[in-house]
């Protein structure tokens, strides 16, 4: 299999790489990086769970390779915490109790993050849109949107 360079940032880290030609986004995350808090729940890109920003995309990383991520910008959910604060929406989930097992909720947080930056106050119906390629078995739903409310409402 052939090998390709690539520089991603992630996080706001520059990394440079050597990946193989198949090689998914989310294994390069999870394995040669060990960022494991992007989850796999597929890997055919129906349960949402592996969604990462890349630029300024919500964007499923069982779905891409990780040479078309060469020279983007990506974010994880290990990102969103700044100087030991939770961001908003991290915050959101903790008071609206927007989890139960939790394994969905990276993915939430991320196509959440990416709603918010494209749209300040989200409808519910916006809300539950943008989340709606992004499965939870526990939740019912109700209350994630609730998390997402809540960060909506926080000044940003
Ligand atoms: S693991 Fe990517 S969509 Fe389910
Ligand atoms: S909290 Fe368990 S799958 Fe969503």
């Amino acid at each position: 299999m052939s090998k390709h360079k690539i520089h991603v940032t992630i996080n706001g880290v520059p990394h440079d790489a050597e990946v193989d030609s198949r090689l998914l986004l989310v294994h390069f995350l999870r394995d040669q990086l060990g960022m494991t808090g992007t989850h796999i729940g597929c890997d055919t890109t129906h349960c949402g769970a592996c969604t990462v920003i890349v630029d300024t995309e919500p964007t499923k990383s069982c779905t891409m390779l990780a040479v078309q991520a060469d020279g983007a910008a990506v974010l994880t959910v290990e990102g969103l915490e700044r100087d030991g604060k939770l961001h908003p929406l991290q915050e959101g989930f903790y008071q609206e109790h927007g989890l139960q097992c939790g394994f969905c909720t990276p993915g939430m947080l991320m196509t959440a993050y990416g709603l918010l930056s494209h749209t300040q106050n989200p409808s519910e119906a916006e809300i539950r849109h943008a989340i709606s390629g992004n499965l939870c078995r526990c939740t019912g739903y109700v209350n994630i949107v609730k998390s997402i409310q809540y960060a909506a409402a926080q000044p940003r």
